[in-house]
């Protein structure tokens, strides 16, 4: 699996002045040609599925395609959560399988930013999942955007108080880009970059990354910009190679479809090279820590003789202990020989290893296992493993 720890990834991406690009992925065409692109130009990539686009596909059944994608990739790949509104959404987020997400209350004031998007961080850091925060106002994302809320550039003086109080890892800004193609070049205000990167210090994000010349990258990326986020230039490019084919009387899913990939894959190749993450890969996969699942795994008997109390207390588990924040999966198992000594497992599957305290002091976990697991449980035996990948693997040999 190539999942990194995204903070290692902006960090490494930061000091080493190149920019991340964060591809929108709102299907499996567009997931094949980014991660292709990725793996062709050895770049690290993240893998951004977007909120406020839910109305385009299934986040569930889209999501794990994309982790699929992101631990096969032999390129470190991070996948990200795109304009959270709540921190609710942020929770299902990590759930889904996110290693980074982004918390959106740009449109609020300052105090009222700082107090949401804290909140949003306290439940993510939690997990050890990293949080990006918008201060200032990228317009043309949010359905509000319609109803004249106009984008807000941002004050560099206000920035120091937001990340400080807010605690977020990555900063999006506002200085001159929307989402989408503009009218006209995109005009930004490269000394207000630069004020904000020094108040900050830490990685900046520039949402609406389409439509920037090469210079207008290079001049973001010099002054602290180390993860971009790009859509709708490689959706243009696909809807006009299916224009395209429409024009030439192709009506046949593969006519209608040819060249739409590659068309996408020279155009992230393109920016990946313009961002200078390309011939990354390498490094980042030796200095960035990897991105591990935890699997907290009971096994346990019971002397219990009625089946219905046991799988009453089995059904509660199920229920409650997945909506701990940072716990994935809950599976229950039962031993194929029943004279095993410990005939009843759980494998609850945890985001990551800063999981397992959460976990264990939340007070959903510490009622369940006080009021209905151990009055039927007998004896239990308990223990977490980190999942392992493949470069996981070759690294612990190589240390
Ligand atoms: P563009 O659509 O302008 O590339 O911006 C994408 C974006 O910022 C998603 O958050």
């Amino acid at each position: 699996m190539a999942l990194v720890n995204t903070r290692d990834l902006l960090c490494h991406a930061y000091d080493n002045h190149y920019a991340v690009g964060a591809f929108e992925v709102v299907n499996l065409e567009f997931l094949r040609a980014v991660i292709y692109a990725a793996e062709q130009a050895r770049s690290p990539v993240i893998l951004n599925v977007v909120e406020p686009h839910f109305d385009m596909f299934d986040a569930e059944l889209l999501m794990p395609a994309v982790l699929a994608a992101a631990k096969r990739s032999s390129v470190p790949v991070a996948v990200s959560m795109d304009h959270c509104e709540s921190v609710a959404s942020v929770q299902s987020a990590i759930r889904l399988g996110c290693n980074v997400v982004m918390f959106d209350s740009s449109h609020e004031e300052l105090p009222r930013n700082i107090e949401r998007t804290r909140e949003a961080v306290k439940l993510a850091h939690g997990c050890g999942v990293p949080v990006e925060g918008e201060l200032g106002h990228v317009a043309g994302m949010s359905p509000r955007d319609g109803e004249g809320n106009q984008p807000v550039q941002t004050s560099a003086s206000e920035a120091k108080v937001y990340v400080e109080r807010s605690g977020v890892d990555f900063l999006a800004i506002s200085i001159g880009t929307v989402h989408g193609q503009a009218n006209g070049k995109k005009r930004l205000d490269y000394s207000r970059l630069s004020r904000i990167n020094e108040s900050v210090g830490i990685p900046l994000v520039i949402h609406g990354g389409t439509g920037l010349s090469d210079q207008q990258y290079h001049k973001l990326i010099d002054n602290g910009v180390a993860k971009i986020n790009y859509f709708t230039a490689l959706a243009d490019k696909f809807v006009t190679t299916l224009g395209k084919n429409v024009l030439q009387k192709e009506v046949a899913y593969r006519g209608l479809m040819a060249g739409s990939h590659e068309a996408m894959v020279t155009e992230v190749s393109r920016v990946m090279q313009a961002w200078r993450s390309a011939g990354r890969a390498a490094e980042v996969l030796i200095q960035c820590g990897m991105w591990n699942n935890v699997e907290h795994v009971v096994v346990y008997d019971s002397d219990e003789t009625d089946p219905a109390v046991i799988q009453i207390m089995l059904r509660k588990g199920q229920q409650k202990l997945v909506t701990i924040p940072g716990v994935l999966d809950v599976r229950i198992g039962r031993a194929k020989d029943d004279t095993s000594r410990y005939r009843y497992c759980w494998l609850v599957r945890l985001a990551h290893e800063e999981v397992i305290e959460v976990c264990k002091s939340h007070p959903t976990y510490m009622e369940y296992m006080k009021n209905d697991f151990s009055p039927v449980a007998g004896q239990v035996i308990t223990n977490d493993y980190e999942i392992l990948d493949e470069h996981e693997l070759m690294r612990q040999m190589r240390t």
